[in-house]
């Protein structure tokens, strides 16, 4: 196991670039089981959820290779198998994108159920509403989601579905109904959908396979379903939260970073909490230039689906706000207890506490490094940002976190001057 080691207190100074988004990347690869054909998926990034993606559907019979120029080529080359086994999918939730894919195609699953989070219970409850209005039958048998095509159909019927849950839309429920309703006979209405650019980038990889959808980016989104699906190529959308991430570190340590190859307009509700914060950011076509007086603003904000504030941005910004002037809320509406990071904030120096599903933030002087525990990939990103400007040591163990969803980060923050590098844990009894 590695840890991260980082010496706080550089200045971050120079440009970045951003890779492609790892949850759009996900269900696109996932969907390419609907196809026989080849598919060609350009700016795939190099992390472990997208390693554990490409097991799972060599598993499932596809044939995938993987070129330098981060380009991924998938064929199926045999469908007899319709197994994803728990030890894959223990590893990440997004395999349950497998799931409609495989019924929608093959006509049957058994995908094992992915199990909580540390942040939190995390059902599929609405991706098997989805998946059972569109005519499936669906078990829950050891572990495992056992899902099959009615036999006298043939094939999923289209459906009108509202797939609003509690906390509102789902991303991934969204991604698996809309693939099921691809290859389903009739139209289906997807009503509170998901809005977020990932499932932009997935419903427009879907449509160049052939896919009628409408209202994508929408509320309601329509899926016309048809016969077959032809295979197509497709670069993924840049990471936004990965993107994010990088501006936050670079206002959090009062340098001058250029985030490079960003799309700007979907970090707008971020854009808008960094200006409140009184950091400025400059926007010219791909290039996000960010700097600051040197102090921040405190700011309230709410974690709410798409175009809201992304619950996955919410540990950075916290890491943030722990250093402003004054009192800040922050209010978790999409997962409430996603706020492990508190405490080992707190172990450097942040006055936060939790109060229901918000968290106050007293913002203080400044942060000292500390060994610290990353317990999920976001709060790992928050707890390396903490790292770079507190003042002295910060190591970050467990970081294995970190690479679920960023590439090289300690590579690629050296390369803005951070003192960072990564090192084998010892191993203690
Ligand atoms: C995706 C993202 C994750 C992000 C999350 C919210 C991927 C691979 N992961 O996860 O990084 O944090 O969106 O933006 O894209 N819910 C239900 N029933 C369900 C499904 C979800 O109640 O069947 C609840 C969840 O517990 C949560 C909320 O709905 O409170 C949103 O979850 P959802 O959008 O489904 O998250 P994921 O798609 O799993």
């Amino acid at each position: 196991m590695d840890k991260i080691v980082i010496e706080g207190g550089v200045p971050l100074k120079g440009t970045v670039e951003i890779r492609g988004a790892k949850n759009a990347a996900l269900p696109i690869l996932f969907s390419t089981i609907l196809t026989d054909r080849p598919c060609k998926i350009e700016n795939v990034p190099r992390l472990r959820d997208v390693d554990s993606a490409l097991l799972i559907l060599r598993e499932l019979g596809m044939h995938c290779e993987r070129s330098l120029d981060d380009t991924v080529h998938i064929q199926l080359e045999d469908d007899d198998c319709v197994t994803a086994p728990y030890d894959h999918v223990r590893k990440m939730r997004a395999s349950v994108c497998a799931l409609g894919p495989l019924l929608a195609r093959r006509g049957k699953a058994r995908v094992s159920l992915p199990g909580g989070c540390v942040f939190g219970v995390r059902p599929i409850d609405l991706h098997l509403k989805g998946l059972r209005a569109l005519g499936a039958k669906i078990d829950i048998q050891h572990g495992y989601i056992e899902a099959s095509v009615d036999p006298a159909k043939g094939r999923l019927q289209g459906s009108r579905i509202y797939l609003g849950g509690p906390y509102g839309s789902s991303v991934l429920g969204t991604a698996n109904v809309m693939m099921a309703a691809t290859l389903a006979e009739g139209t289906t209405v997807i009503e509170s959908a998901a809005c977020e650019p990932e499932i932009v980038d997935l419903a427009n990889f879907l449509v160049s396979m052939g896919a009628r959808i409408e209202g994508i980016g929408t509320p309601s989104v329509v899926i016309h379903g048809v016969d077959a699906l032809d295979g197509a190529e497709h670069s993924v959308i840049p990471d936004r939260i990965e993107a994010g991430t990088f501006l936050i570190a670079g206002a959090i340590t009062r340098g001058e970073v250029i985030v490079k190859g960003a799309d700007y307009t979907h970090l707008g509700a971020l854009i808008d909490g960094l200006h409140r914060a009184g950091v400025y950011l400059n926007v010219e076509d791909d290039l996000i230039r960010v700097t600051t007086n040197g102090s921040f603003r405190p700011v309230d904000v709410a974690t709410l689906p798409y175009p809201g504030f992304p619950t996955d941005l919410q540990a950075q910004f916290m890491a943030l706000l722990s250093l402003a002037d004054g009192i800040s809320v922050i209010t978790e509406k999409v997962y409430p207890d996603r706020f492990i990071h508190i405490s080992e904030l707190c172990r450097m120096g942040a006055n936060i506490r939790k109060e229901g599903p918000s968290a106050i933030v007293i913002g203080t002087d400044k942060l000292s490094g500390a060994p610290v525990m990353a317990s999920d990939l976001r709060a790992s990103a928050s707890l390396v940002l903490a790292g770079l400007v507190a003042q002295g040591t910060t190591e970050v163990h467990r970081i294995y976190h970190v690479d679920r969803g960023y590439e090289r980060i300690e590579e690629r923050l050296r390369n803005l001057g951070a003192k960072i590098w990564r090192e084998k844990e010892e191993v203690t009894s």
